[in-house]
């Protein structure tokens, strides 16, 4: 076996070409995966135009070399250098001849190239096996080791060897990988980072929406209403009370909204008589961000209970401090729809809890679907009950009706109440017994 010598360090044993990577650029990346790559026990090469002046920049025990003689002394070589500056690989295409590269790049942003960076490396360089790959990592968490969060390398490329052949190092980095084709996914492995939150934008949107409407909403029936009819100032509501309808609203319909989805997938399978027809995209979308909507909504009831815990702190209330006669069925009303709330919210939790990836990892399918769809129609029935009897008969009287329209909480349960029905529909042992037989395959027309 010969000896390499490292620049400034002593000489260590060489590994065997089959252990001993070739990193192209020095940069952070570059520096990072190199790293990384030593920890794991390979030998790296790093390939510089100026191998003098880069030594000092590498990781110990790493070797520097130029591009040319790099190339020679690895089968699979990392490429973390921009793709502007692809073009240095041009004269070393003969040296390259068989090799793996794989190709990190990322954009600044969409549809910045006519083709994806990968693919535009397998046009410089056709003797090649490009794979595109390790790009959704960045340089810090190649640096930390991965974490549960991104564990996944996504790689796509033409020849399964060379796939195989990063595949085997990113199992030895301790990554996770998953082969997604061919190089033509290139370009959307390379979106993949430039993504912003993908799944909350939706979420997000109808959260602000939401409670964009309701605030004004209630901010002319409660506080403009007051001020044009009995001349009364009473805009400091709008910090408390206000923003302790608005929440709660949002969150109760934000949660129907997580439910409804489910329910009219399932009327679809029941209308269609199978399952094996696509849903239309606007529903698969909305159900893909199920998770976000349940989580919103949960932050929103959480803001909720915090307004409620501090009623009794807030110097208007204790202000009024009414003495008025003792009603039972008051007791009773006020009570009810109080621990319905907490019952309510102490699901809303679990549900938090349980969408989270490492929970999901300890529950099998059917606890996940349990827990999500079981309890999660019993937190709409909750939530939807102590709102109902929060309103009580309040809908008998007409002044609830100030100028001539229905409170926030009788518009925020009309949601609810139409999935809750459906729901029930659904759970009818006729029709249920339909469901079942359609989600395990059965398709109306086929038995004849
Ligand atoms: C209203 C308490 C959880 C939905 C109220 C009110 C109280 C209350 C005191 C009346 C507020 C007022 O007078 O302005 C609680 C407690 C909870 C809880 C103690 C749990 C610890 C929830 C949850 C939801 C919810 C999880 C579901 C999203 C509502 C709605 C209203 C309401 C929609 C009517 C708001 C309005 O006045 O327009 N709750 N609640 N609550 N709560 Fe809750």
């Amino acid at each position: 076996q010969h000896r390499v010598s490292t620049m400034g360090f002593p000489a260590v044993p060489a590994p065997p070409e089959s252990e001993r990577v070739c990193v192209f650029g020095t940069g952070d990346m570059g520096r990072s995966l190199g790293l990384r790559l030593l920890q794991a026990g390979y030998g790296v090469v790093f390939g510089s135009r100026r191998p003098h002046s880069s030594s000092s920049l590498i990781p110990h025990g790493a070797q520097v070399l130029g591009h040319a003689a790099a190339s020679q002394s690895a089968h699979l070589i990392f490429i973390a250098v921009q793709r502007e500056h692809y073009d240095f690989l041009v004269p070393l295409a003969n040296q390259l001849k068989g090799k793996v590269l794989v190709d990190l790049s990322n954009n600044l942003r969409k549809n910045q190239y006519p083709e994806a960076n990968a693919e535009y490396l397998q046009s410089l360089v056709p003797g090649a096996e490009v794979v595109k790959g390790f790009n959704t990592l960045s340089a810090w968490s190649l640096q930390n080791g991965p974490s549960d969060a991104n564990r996944q390398v996504y790689i796509c490329g033409e020849s399964v060897e060379a796939k195989q052949a990063v595949i085997a190092v990113a199992i030895k980095l301790g990554f996770s990988a998953l082969d997604q084709g061919f190089l033509s996914v290139a370009r959307e492995l390379e979106d993949f980072p430039l993504q912003l939150f993908p799944q909350w934008r939706l979420p997000l949107r109808i959260a602000i929406g939401l409670s964009a409407a309701f605030f004004f909403y209630l901010l002319i029936r409660d506080i403009i209403y007051a001020y044009v009819t009995q001349s009364k100032d009473i805009s400091f509501r709008i910090m408390v009370s206000l923003a302790n309808k608005v929440c709660p609203i949002v969150s109760l319909i934000m949660l129907s909204l997580c439910y409804l989805p489910g329910v009219l997938a399932s009327f679809l399978q029941l209308y269609r008589g199978t399952k094996y027809r696509r849903f239309p995209d606007w529903l698969d979308r909305w159900m893909l961000c199920r998770k976000q909507l349940g989580l919103l909504a949960l932050g929103f009831a959480f803001l909720h209970v915090l307004y409620t815990l501090i009623i009794p702190i807030r110097y208007y209330v204790r202000f009024k401090n009414r003495t008025t006669q003792f009603d039972t069925t008051t007791a009773w009303r006020g009570d009810s729809y109080l621990s319905l709330g907490i019952l309510g919210f102490g699901l809303y939790v679990l549900l938090g809890i349980t969408s989270l990836p490492s929970v999901i990892n300890t529950l099998s399918w059917r606890e996940f679907s349990f827990i999500q769809s079981k309890l999660g129609h019993l937190t709409l029935l909750l939530c939807t009950a102590h709102t109902y009897l929060y309103g009580w008969n309040r809908f008998l009287s007409s002044s609830t009706y100030k100028w001539y329209t229905p409170p926030g909480y009788m518009l925020c349960l009309v949601l609810p109440s139409v999935v809750l029905l459906l729901k029930l529909l659904l759970i009818t042992p006729c029709v249920d017994r339909t469901i079942t037989r359609i989600r395990q395959g059965w398709e109306r027309g086929a038995d004849q």
